[in-house]
C-alpha cells in the first residue's frame, strides 16, 4: 500500500483552511491542522468530519510561540507539505493595530519557515491576496503587474510575506519549493450546505453582509458608493467560490512537488476572471435565492479600489486549475449554509 502523504494546514479551522482540508482529504491526503482559534473554532473540523467521514487533529497553538511550534514539528517530522493560511485578515483592524498584524502575520511566517528549514519540509504554499496589487493599472490583472503601494498594514504583510518566501527559496533553492497564491474575493460555501464561513463578529465582506441582511440580522445592505467610473457606478470585484479556491491548493501542492529544478517560487492569481459590481452581486443573490434584500446606496468606503479582477491563465496552464462555480452558485451556497448556521445557533442557544 502507498504511504499516505500528510499535509500540515495552518489556520485549518478558518474559512479557507477548513474547505481546503475537505479537498485534501477527498484527494487522499492525511491532514493535521494548527490553529490558535483566534478567529475560529474546532467546530469547523467537526463539520469537515460530517462531510468527509474523516477526523482531523488540530494543534491549538500560536505560530508566535516558537518552542511549541517546534515541538509540534518534532511529532510530525516528515510532512509532505505545508499550506499556510494562519493570519489575521481584517483590513480595517490592521490600520488600528499595525504592530499586531506584523507580529502575527510576519512573526508567524518567520517561525514557520524556520521549522520548514530545520525539518526539511519540501513543499510550502502561502496565502497571499489580490490586495497586493492595490489599484492595478491594467485589467484583468496578471501576476507580473507591478505591485502598488499597499493600502493597509494587512496588505503590506502579504507583500512582505511573498518577499520573505522568495528570499527563503533564494537562500535554500535545492531543498524547498514554494507557491504563492493571490486570492481575489473568496465567497460561498460547501455545496452540501453543511459548512461555510463561520458567523462570528459582524460581517465586513460583501457576501456575508448579504446573507446577514437576508436573515434579518442587519437592517439593510449599504452599497459603498455608486459614483465610481464603472458600468453601474459601484465597485467591481472578482468573487471566487470557496471550493474552487480549495481545489487550487491541492493542485498547487502537487505542482510544487513535481518541480525538478531548484529555486521554484511561483506566484498564481486565483480568481474567476469575471468582474462583478456590488449591484450585480445583490441582483445575483436575489435571483439565485428568491430572497429580496433591503439595500441603499451609501458613501464610498475609504481605501476601496475601484475595480479588480483576475487573469488566471497562469494557474490554468501550470496548475491545471479552472473555476467551476459562478456567482449564482456562490450566492446559493452561501445562503444555504447561513440558514443552516443560523438554525444551529438557535438550537444551541
Ligand atoms: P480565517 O480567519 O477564517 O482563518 C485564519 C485562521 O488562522 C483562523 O482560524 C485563525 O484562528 C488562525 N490564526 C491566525 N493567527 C494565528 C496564529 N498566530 N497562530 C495560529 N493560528 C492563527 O481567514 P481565511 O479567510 O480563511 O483566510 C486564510 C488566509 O487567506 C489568510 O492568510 C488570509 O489573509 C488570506 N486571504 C483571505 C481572503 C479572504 O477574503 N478570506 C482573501 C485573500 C487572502
Ligand atoms: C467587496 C465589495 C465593497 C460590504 C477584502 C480585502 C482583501 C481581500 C478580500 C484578504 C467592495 C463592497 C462591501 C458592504 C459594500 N482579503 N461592499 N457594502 O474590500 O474587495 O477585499 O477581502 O486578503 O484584501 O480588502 O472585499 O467583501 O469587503 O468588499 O458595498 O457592506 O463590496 O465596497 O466593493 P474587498 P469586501
Amino acid at each position: 500500500m502507498k504511504e499516505q502523504k500528510t499535509v500540515l494546514v495552518t489556520g485549518g479551522c478558518g474559512y479557507i483552511g477548513s474547505h481546503t482540508i475537505i479537498d485534501l482529504l477527498e484527494k487522499g491526503y492525511g491532514v493535521v491542522s494548527l490553529d490558535n482559534l483566534s478567529n475560529s473554532s474546532e467546530k469547523a473540523l467537526e463539520r469537515v468530519k460530517k462531510i468527509t467521514g474523516r477526523e482531523v487533529k488540530n494543534y491549538k497553538l500560536d505560530l508566535r510561540d516558537f518552542s511549541a511550534l517546534r515541538q509540534m514539528f518534532a511529532e510530525w517530522p516528515h510532512v509532505h507539505g505545508i499550506i499556510h493560511f494562519a493570519a489575521l485578515k481584517s483590513v480595517g483592524e490592521s490600520v488600528q493595530k499595525p504592530l499586531l498584524y506584523y507580529e502575527n502575520n510576519i512573526g508567524g511566517l518567520v517561525n514557520l519557515l524556520r521549522c520548514v528549514r530545520e525539518f526539511g519540509v519540501k513543499n510550502f504554499v502561502f496565502s497571499s491576496s489580490c490586495s497586493v496589487y492595490g489599484n492595478a493599472k491594467k485589467l484583468p490583472v496578471t501576476e507580473d503587474a507591478p505591485l502598488q503601494e499597499a493600502e493597509s498594514p494587512y496588505a503590506r504583510t502579504k507583500q512582505m510575506g511573498e518577499d520573505i518566501c522568495r528570499d527563503f527559496i533564494r537562500a535554500w533553492p535545492q531543498k524547498h519549493r514554494c507557491v504563492l497564491l493571490r486570492y481575489f474575493n473568496p465567497a460561498g460555501a460547501h455545496p452540501s450546505g453543511l459548512t461555510g464561513e463561520a458567523p462570528g463578529k459582524e460581517a465586513e465582506n460583501l457576501v456575508p453582509v448579504l446573507t446577514e441582511a437576508a436573515l434579518g440580522l442587519r437592517e439593510e445592505v449599504v452599497v459603498f458608493g455608486d459614483d465610481y467610473p464603472t458600468r453601474d457606478g459601484s465597485c467591481i470585484r472578482d468573487y471566487i467560490h470557496i471550493m474552487d479556491l480549495a481545489e487550487a491548493h491541492s493542485l498547487a501542492l502537487a505542482f510544487a512537488d513535481r518541480q525538478k529544478s531548484a529555486g521554484t517560487c511561483e506566484v498564481f492569481n486565483l480568481g474567476s476572471g469575471k468582474g462583478t459590481t456590488v449591484l450585480e452581486a445583490i441582483a445575483a443573490f436575489e435571483r439565485s435565492t428568491g430572497v429580496d434584500l433591503p439595500w441603499r446606496i451609501g458613501p464610498r468606503r475609504p481605501g476601496d479600489v475601484i475595480a479588480v479582477y483576475a487573469n488566471y491563465d497562469k494557474a490554468a496552464r501550470l496548475l491545471g486549475w479552472k473555476p467551476r462555480y459562478g456567482i449564482d452558485d456562490i450566492m446559493r451556497t452561501a445562503w444555504a449554509w447561513s440558514q443552516m448556521a443560523a438554525q444551529s445557533d438557535t438550537l444551541e442557544a
